[in-house]
Formats: structure tokens, C-alpha cells, sequence
């Protein structure tokens, strides 16, 4: 039985988030219909969805075909960098609710704390890097979230990939509060302090790439699931490595999103277990403050930044210095 989470700044608290969830990111055409249908078949009731995975009508066929009411559905989408301008808010949100085939979301979050310029390129580029919107804050956006909110087409609103700074910089201007924040959360960068002050403050949090380095996107190396102390507490319960990973993240009250094309490892997924004590202080000391997705190079924003300060103000002077040089070449192209 998955844990339902109650979000407690909730506008609609009736609905509660399911502790298990389905990650759509690199889900191909033509086999994310697939896995969709099928786990909601299996019975996961929570989909992670988002515009730049570039698959949501796919996505949303899948939940066509599996014929679940959508009442007890939990449907979270999220707002990319290029949308993040005012006039463009609503817009990618009407998209993405259309591509999705349903008539409201129950999670919309902003995804990533740095606005690129408005248009129709998810990532506009030049010399590789994204040309950043500048002008538009965070409080901006997060106001037209806000009235999305109020209109009812979404259920509740969050965030992803904040640091501490960034969500108090958000809270000194919000008028509701986040429901929920998405980060990168496993054994090898548990943030435990910082998730502990998210739940004080009433944010739920979940965990993405909850298997760590195990999407290939980050590289591979060392994977998580090999951690000797992974494969030792998976031998004591009788699970998979892979379960325990998804069943740390539920033990301490996050949410959990594994992506899953293939039948049996989503059924593997859903077998999740709570932890003993002494399983969760075991894993506690496998941190390495291990960070996999990390696009501030390609993105042009330092990410993370409350980990690297010497580096954000170096980096942000390159950036701004570079971002009016390419506003000045994009001028030029006739392109701003
Ligand atoms: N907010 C954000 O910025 C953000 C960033 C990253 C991810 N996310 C969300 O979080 C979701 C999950 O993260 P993720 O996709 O990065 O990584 P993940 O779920 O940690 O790992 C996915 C990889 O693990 C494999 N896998 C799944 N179950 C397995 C099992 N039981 N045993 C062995 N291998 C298994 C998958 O391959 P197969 O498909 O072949 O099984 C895939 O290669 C994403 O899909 C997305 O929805 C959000």
C-alpha cells in the first residue's frame, strides 16, 4: 500500500500526494504510452510529467488507455524555462493540459529557478548556451502560477531544483506558499537538513532520479545500487537493490518518481517497504553530497549555487557579462 502524503499548504487538501509516483523523463514515443497504461494498470496513481520531456501527448495516451478515473489520478506537470514570462505562463500551461487530455492538473511546478528567453525554442541557444531572460523574477512567475491556482486549472502549485536561498526569496513574495518541491534526492545527496526545513515549512518534498546515477544521461561510474550497504539492507528484506533506493526515499516521508519503460521493473518499483532505524542510519552514512544533474554550464545560471558560492559569483559575472553579449548578437540576427 503507497503512502499518500497530506500537503499542508494545500489549497484543495481533500487530495493527498501518493508517496509512489511514474517518471516520464527519456520515456521514448512509442513506449511511454506503454509504460503509462501499464502502470497505472499496476495500480501507481501518480504521474510525473513534464513539457520538455517532449512526450506528454504520449504520456497522455497512456492515461487515456488505462481507463482510470481521473479523480484518482494525481497529475503533476511542470512549466519550462522558456515559459517562465509572464505571457507565457498560461499559455505552456494550456498546452501541456491539452497534450495531457485532462481538464485540470493536481501539480504544476516551475522547473528550474532561471528563465530563458520567451519563444517557441525550449532551449534558445547561442555559442551552446542558453540565452537567459534576464528581466523576469522568480516572484513574477510564481504570481501567474498563483493564478493558475485561483483559476482552478491546477490543483496545487510547486517548484524543482530551488536551493534554501531561492525558496526564501520565493516565500518573502508569495502569496500561497509551495505545496511541493521536486529535487534530486538519493543515498549519495540525501540534503537531509534541508529537506527536514522544507517539511518544517509545510513544502512536501519528492525525490527524482531516486536510483541516482542509474539514468545513463548522468554518465554511469559507480552505480548507487552497487553500494555495498545498498545490496547489504537488500538481502536482509529480500528486495531488489533498486526497491530498498525507492523505499529510503518513502522512509523518510519524500515522495518517489522511478522511470520505468520496462514491465517488470515497474511492477519491481511498486514493492516498497519502511525502513528500519537502523537501516536508515546505515544508509545515512553513505552520503557523498553526490550531485548527477547539474546544467548550470549548458543553462548559463549557477544552479545550486548555496553549494558553490565562490564559483556563483565568478560564474555570474561570466554570465551576465555573456548574457548581453548574446542579447546584443541575437539583436542583430533580428531574433530579440
Ligand atoms: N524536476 C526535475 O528537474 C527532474 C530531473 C530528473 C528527473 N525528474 C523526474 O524523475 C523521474 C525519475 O528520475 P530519472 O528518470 O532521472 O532516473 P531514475 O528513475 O532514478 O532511473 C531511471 C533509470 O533506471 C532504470 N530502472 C528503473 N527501474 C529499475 C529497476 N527496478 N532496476 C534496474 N533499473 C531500473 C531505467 O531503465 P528502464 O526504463 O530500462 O527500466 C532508467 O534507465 C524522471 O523520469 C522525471 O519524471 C525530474
Amino acid at each position: 500500500m503507497v503512502k499518500l502524503l497530506r500537503l499542508a499548504n494545500s489549497a484543495n487538501p481533500a487530495k493527498q500526494l501518493p508517496a509512489l509516483g511514474y517518471g516520464t523523463w527519456q520515456a521514448k514515443a512509442g513506449e511511454v504510452e506503454q509504460g503509462v497504461e501499464t502502470a497505472l494498470k499496476l495500480g501507481y496513481t501518480h504521474i510525473d510529467a513534464a513539457a520538455i520531456y517532449g512526450n506528454e501527448k504520449e504520456v497522455g495516451e497512456g492515461i487515456r488507455r488505462a481507463g482510470v478515473d481521473r479523480e484518482k489520478l494525481w497529475i503533476t506537470s511542470k512549466l519550462w524555462n522558456n515559459s517562465q514570462h509572464p505571457d507565457y505562463v498560461h499559455k505552456a500551461l494550456d498546452k501541456t493540459i491539452n497534450d495531457l487530455g485532462v481538464s485540470y492538473l493536481d501539480l504544476y511546478l516551475m522547473h528550474w529557478p532561471s528563465a530563458f528567453q520567451p519563444g517557441g525554442d525550449m532551449i534558445p541557444k547561442v555559442g551552446g548556451v542558453a540565452v537567459r531572460d534576464t528581466e523576469t523574477t522568480l516572484a513574477q512567475t510564481w504570481a501567474e502560477m498563483e493564478k493558475a491556482l485561483d483559476q482552478g486549472k491546477v490543483k496545487n502549485i510547486g517548484i524543482s531544483n530551488f536551493t534554501k536561498s531561492e525558496v526564501e526569496e520565493l516565500l518573502q513574495a508569495a502569496k500561497h506558499k509551495p505545496d511541493v518541491i521536486q529535487l534530486e534526492l538519493h543515498p549519495y545527496l540525501q540534503q537531509t537538513a534541508y529537506v527536514e526545513w522544507l517539511q518544517s515549512q509545510g513544502i512536501e518534498v519528492t525525490a527524482y532520479s531516486p536510483f541516482g546515477n542509474q539514468n545513463p544521461i548522468y554518465g554511469g561510474g559507480e552505480l548507487l545500487r552497487d553500494d555495498p550497504v545498498i545490496q547489504e539492507i537488500a538481502k536482509i528484506h529480500g528486495k531488489t537493490p533498486n526497491q530498498i533506493l525507492l523505499s529510503w526515499g518513502a522512509t523518510r516521508n519524500t515522495s518517489v518518481i522511478p522511470k520505468s519503460t520496462n514491465a517488470g521493473r515497474i511492477e519491481e518499483n511498486k514493492d516498497i517497504i519502511e525502513l528500519s532505524t537502523d537501516d536508515m542510519a546505515k544508509i545515512a552514512k553513505i552520503d557523498k553530497n553526490k550531485r548527477f544533474n547539474d546544467p548550470s554550464t549548458t543553462f548559463g545560471y549557477v544552479f545550486f549555487a548555496d553549494e558553490k558560492p565562490a564559483y556563483k559569483s565568478a560564474l555570474d559575472a561570466i554570465t551576465n557579462a555573456g548574457s548581453k553579449a548574446k542579447q546584443a548578437a541575437l539583436k542583430a540576427a533580428g531574433k530579440a
